[in-house]
């Protein structure tokens, strides 16, 4: 399960770019005045806090307190071209103390925001107080996690005492999806300590039997370190790319993962509709949602690079389906979960209401608020990039416009609480890039990592 919250919104198509030729589009600018927008009501109210609260102006530090927002915006600010406001930012993580946290070092969000955040501005510019201050946050911070009888990274770091929490469950896709930013730490300081432990958790998960082949449980137990999920799939393909293909090990791993939810989870609705179940024992549970739905990009990528057309078409028909989610509700927005009726069920003996359902929308929604999440418009951008198709960058546009319509407030963007009503009541942050797939690799956060030698995935624009 992708666990980013508000994390970053991406758009194909710009003017005003770093390393490639500029994509003559009105809509870009569109897209550059929201960050603007969010970003001058972060910074007039909440500037060093984790993000504003967008109702209120009010601030809130659910991330230490360290100035999330900053971090995360930081290859942002650069892709636009925002000088004054980077370098403003830029004061800041110069200036962070790591120890002057009162909470604990949750981890997997503090390897996806700040110290991805940290190496993607220094992979667009290479200022070495960027590379500093990741292995300082390496250092103290994310290294204790690791710091357990097996090697097995912990959910929580107290970071005054540099030593892991007592908290002893872990989630799949928050130890599983480490090793990106880890490799990438490697690689720009020459010490191979951090993709060393990162990547083992990997080949210790590869060693644990699971009845589905490549596909394990979300919840996990530190100790014995046995099943009880989602970007855990995604990383194992990006560190195949980062590496150069040298971690051929995880893009076995993907590739039996790829198999394994194809032919177990798949699930078509009888308005040919397809969505991802979820296994519950020995059942499937017919019920999904939007953090699910990075994975249509994600299998798009890999089927690209194996060049394997069976692939391609189960990742178009999710990313139709997923992209759907919005397209039929009155705001335009999807909903955060929803259910369905496979087309091998008898529709007759289901409930009106999920009969009717079915009928109006295609799918049953659950939970029907909106929280800012971005990962289908990430989908729609590797199929954009990938495909070079123009009608993706209309669907993502679509979006955005919902998310500009109902989500904008006086001093940014907040959720939405029922997507089903266009009298809907109402924190997003925005990036851009037309930063190629054949020299990038995005991780969870959308931080972008230089490759070191170029791939062929993107198509010829
Ligand atoms: C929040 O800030 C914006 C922009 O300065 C302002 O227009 C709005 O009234 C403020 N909201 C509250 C609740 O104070
Ligand atoms: C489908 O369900 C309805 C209502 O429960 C029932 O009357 C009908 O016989 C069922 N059809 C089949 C093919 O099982």
């Amino acid at each position: 399960m992708r666990l980013t919250s508000w994390a970053t919104l991406l758009l194909a198509g710009s003017t005003w770019l770093v390393n490639a030729r500029p994509i003559e589009d009105p809509r870009a600018d569109y897209v550059v005045n929201a960050f603007k927008h969010a970003w001058s009501g972060y910074r007039q109210y909440a500037w060093g806090h984790d993000e504003l609260r967008p109702l209120t102006n009010g601030t809130s530090d659910s991330r230490n307190g360290w100035g999330a927002s900053i971090f995360d915006g930081l290859d942002t600010m650069l892709i636009m071209g925002l000088e004054e406001e980077y370098q403003e930012a830029l004061e800041h993580v110069k200036n962070v103390d790591w120890f002057s946290t009162t909470t604990p070092s949750k981890t997997f969000e503090t390897n996806i925001r700040y110290l991805g955040g940290l190496l993607a501005a220094y992979d667009l510019r290479p200022d070495p107080v960027l590379l500093e201050k990741a292995i300082e946050l390496a250092q103290y911070v994310l290294l204790p996690a690791y710091d357990t009888p097996n090697g097995i990274p912990a959910a929580y770091v107290d970071v005054k005492r540099g030593k892991p929490t007592n908290d002893k469950s872990l989630i799949l896709a928050e130890f599983g999806s480490l090793q990106l930013e880890m490799v990438r730490l490697s690689q720009l300081t020459g010490d191979e300590r951090y993709a060393q432990i990162a990547n083992n958790v990997i080949y210790a998960i590869d060693n644990v039997d699971t009845p589905f082949p490549g596909v394990y449980p979300i919840i996990w137990d530190l100790d014995s370190f046995t099943p009880s999920s989602c970007n855990y799939y995604e990383y194992l393909l990006k560190t195949y790319l980062l590496t150069d293909g040298h971690e051929k090990q995880q893009l076995d791993m993907w590739k039996k993962s790829v198999d394994t939810i194809q032919t177990y989870l798949r699930s078509e609705t009888s308005g040919s509709m397809v969505f991802l179940a979820e296994i519950d024992e020995d059942y499937k549970l017919l019920q999904t949602g939007e953090l699910v739905c990075f994975i249509p990009g994600n299998i798009l990528l890999g089927a690209r690079l194996l060049g394997d057309s069976e692939l391609t078409k189960f990742a178009s028909e999710l990313m139709k389906s997923c992209y759907d989610t919005w397209a039929v509700t009155p705001t335009g927005l999807a909903p955060e979960t929803w259910s369905w009726i496979d087309k091998a069920q008898n529709i007759s003996s289901f409930p009106e209401i999920m009969q009717s359902a079915m009928k109006t929308t295609g799918f049953i929604p659950q939970d029907v608020q909106y929280d800012l999440r971005p990962e289908t418009i990430e989908s729609i951008f590797y199929f954009y990039r990938l495909t070079g198709d123009p009608k993706y960058q209309d669907m993502a546009w679509k979006i955005f416009e919902s998310i500009e319509k109902y989500c904008k407030t006086a001093s940014g963007y907040t959720r939405v609480n029922d997507i089903s009503s266009s009298e809907s009541i109402q924190g997003l942050d925005f990036e851009e890039s037309v930063m190629s797939l054949d020299e990038w690799v995005y991780s969870t956060e959308a931080h972008a990592f230089k490759l070191d030698k170029p791939i062929q995935v993107q198509a010829q624009f």
